[in-house]
């Protein structure tokens, strides 16, 4: 999605600016943008493509300037080009934007009859030029941009320089995200933390429904009524680095890298060694709750969607609880059943995903409670829901989602021996077990991590494929659709996601020599089912590359490639064979030269419908 920063201090701001929209690249765009106040006048530079087109269409430029905004586009109203990269501008007012417009045909139009007339074909131009109207019939700077922010409709994150008062910006909220940094006599403001980091670790995350009046010294807030607000800025304890690539050729490698210490983070406090058991007191999921609990309900998109998947099998198993799983934008737009007895479990990495977040607010309405795993403190989700479970994985950069999912898995895992122990439906002993099985798996992961050259083998012989089946079956089937999301995101080959119990069924039909099908089959209840499955796959002459722990002549025989899981309790196998299929997506997307951590396409946090 779109991302946005300001500034306003001392310093140049360009420089600022081009390095805040880099730490943003990862979020998705497709085109770029900066509006700088100079002592010449406003200087805007537009460019479609990367942040360094940009850089290079300005490079023999001076731009001087303390005061600015710049921009990252992802379209949506409008190809990606020069005229409609951001920011726009109708005479003196400058507005960049990230979200959607719902009514800007009908202000346009309205603009229009006015003597309006517009360059690009984005809905973002209208607002600059409701702002200047607004200016011109004689309101203040705040005013101008009040009385057009009550004029629209859908969701937006603005930012909003007016020349004439070269001593501010304005920066609006309405279900986008905004960060306000707040630095020593200079005020930056941002999409998302890591464009902040490198000046100041002391933020606030804009709510809903706001705006900020912000110079270098002071930041102002208030509603879309113009009444006064509080101003309470947090600490937070991320450091810049942890928003960089640390060695890595990429951040998706660094963050499947990271899992063991996301993992660690993520138990750290929640584990209680005296006793072996499991403290969720920090999300409030108290025994009173537990007890009140008829069914559970995930609600997610995505890789946090396949982690509600899994957390099926997990919950079911260890509480008896029943659990429904839906894609989120489904369900929004559903007359869902829940009620006051059924929990509804939102999991999200970024806690600002549009349709996760309206669907809480339905399942809110319809009288469910809300808990959120979700890794971004103080989101959007994180602050409308009544519990949340914070997944630690750090800053996640990279499109595709790693560490966030298999933390998501560890928090799934906590909340299931927790409320299974508190129904009694988990023994003392069980859930002993499970804590022990719960710490031991960091290890693991190191160990499983240090065969990426065994992955990387794999990955030379299949990358110049174009077609992959992924099957697994019972609490594999998750990791398989994971697998698959994983290998076309990035890749971009096809790659499907099945039930293997199901191929008999249709996808069968595509199999033979040129179809890699990898399996991931695991010890427990259905090993031998999809050994069969195997065996339907090898008889049409498909290759078989298996993610096993049961290393066995037979499953040897069956494979032509192999990689051996270290062995765990069948109900924790998820979280470590999903690694070595991460790391196949990733280097078969190196082989074939994809921007690995920006997919065409794809934006980290999707904060539009
Ligand atoms: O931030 P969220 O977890 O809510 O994001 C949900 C999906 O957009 C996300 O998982 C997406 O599918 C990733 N690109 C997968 O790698």
């Amino acid at each position: 999605m779109c991302g946005i920063v300001g500034y306003i201090g001392r310093r140049h701001a360009l420089p600022i600016i081009l390095d805040g929209l880099k730490r943003l690249e990862y979020r998705g765009y497709d085109s770029s943008g900066v509006a700088i106040i100079t002592d010449k006048g406003l200087s805007i530079k537009r460019k479609k493509g990367k942040i360094n087109d940009l850089i290079h269409h300005i490079e023999h430029e001076s731009i001087n300037g303390t005061t600015g905004l710049g921009h990252t586009r992802w379209a949506t109203h409008g190809k990606p080009s020069d005229e409609n990269a951001h920011p726009h501008r109708a005479g003196d007012v400058v507005v960049v934007h990230n979200g959607i417009i719902e009514n800007y045909t009908e202000l346009r139009a309205l603009l229009q009859e006015k003597g309006h007339h517009f360059k690009s074909e984005t809905d973002t131009e209208i607002i600059a030029h409701l702002v200047e109207d607004h200016l011109k019939s004689g309101a203040s700077f705040e005013d101008a941009v009040l009385a057009s922010v009550r004029q629209l409709r859908g969701s937006f994150a603005l930012g909003v320089l007016s020349v004439r008062n070269p001593d501010r910006l304005i920066a609006v909220r309405e279900a986008s995200p905004l960060v306000i940094g707040f630095g020593n006599n200079e005020t930056i403001f941002a999409s998302d933390m890591p464009a902040i980091l490198p000046y100041t670790n002391r933020m606030l995350f804009m709510l809903d429904g706001t705006i900020a009046v912000i110079t270098a010294d002071e930041v102002r807030l208030m509603d879309f009524n113009g009444a006064a607000l509080p101003v309470h800025p947090k600490q937070f304890d991320i450091s810049p680095a942890m928003a960089e690539k640390g060695g890595y050729k990429h951040f998706m490698q660094k963050e499947i890298f990271e899992q063991p210490q996301a993992i660690t983070d993520t138990l750290r406090d929640r584990l209680l060694f005296d006793t072996r058991d499991i403290d969720l007191k920090d999300a409030g999921i108290d025994h009173k709750l537990v007890h009140a609990l008829k069914r559970i309900n995930f609600v997610a998109c995505g890789t946090s969607y396949h982690a509600g998947l899994t957390g099926k099998y997990i919950i079911e198993e260890m509480t008896g609880i029943p659990v429904d799983v839906e894609v989120a934008s489904e369900f929004r737009y559903r007359t869902p059943l829940v009620s006051t007895d059924t929990l509804t479990v939102a999991i999200s990495q970024s806690g600002e995903t549009a349709d996760t977040l309206a669907a809480i607010r339905l399942a809110k309405k319809n009288g469910s409670r809300v808990l959120s795993i979700c890794n971004v403190i103080d989101s959007t989700l994180a602050r409308e829901s009544d519990h949340v479970l914070y997944t630690h994985a750090g800053p996640e950069i990279s499109v595709a989602s790693t560490k966030a999912f298999t933390s998501q898995l560890v928090s799934i895992y906590l909340l299931a021996i927790h409320i299974g122990r508190s129904l009694g439906r988990l023994s003392k002993q069980q859930a002993a077990s499970f804590f022990d099985t719960l710490v031991a798996i960091p290890a693991l992961l190191d160990t499983l991590l240090k065969q990426e050259d065994r992955i990387i083998a794999i990955a030379k012989q299949y990358a110049k494929h174009r077609d992959f089946l992924y099957l697994g079956r019972g609490i594999s089937y998750p990791v398989a659709l994971e697998g698959a999301l994983k290998l076309k995101e990035i890749s971009y080959i096809h790659a499907e996601g099945y039930p293997a119990g199901e191929i008999k069924h249709g996808p069968i039909a595509l199999v033979n020599e040129d179809m890699p099908v990898v399996f991931v089959a695991v010890q427990g209840r259905v090993y031998e089912k999809i050994k069969n499955n195997m065996e339907e796959v090898k008889a049409r002459d498909g290759r078989i590359i298996s993610f096993t722990n049961a290393d066995n002549a037979g499953i040897r025989d069956l494979s032509d490639e192999l990689f051996v899981l270290p062995a765990i309790d069948e109900l924790f196998t998820p979280i470590l064979s999903i690694v070595p299929l991460q790391l196949l997506a990733y280097h078969i997307a190196v082989m074939n030269g994809t921007d690995v951590d920006q997919p065409k396409n794809l934006a980290k946090s999707v904060t539009v419908e």
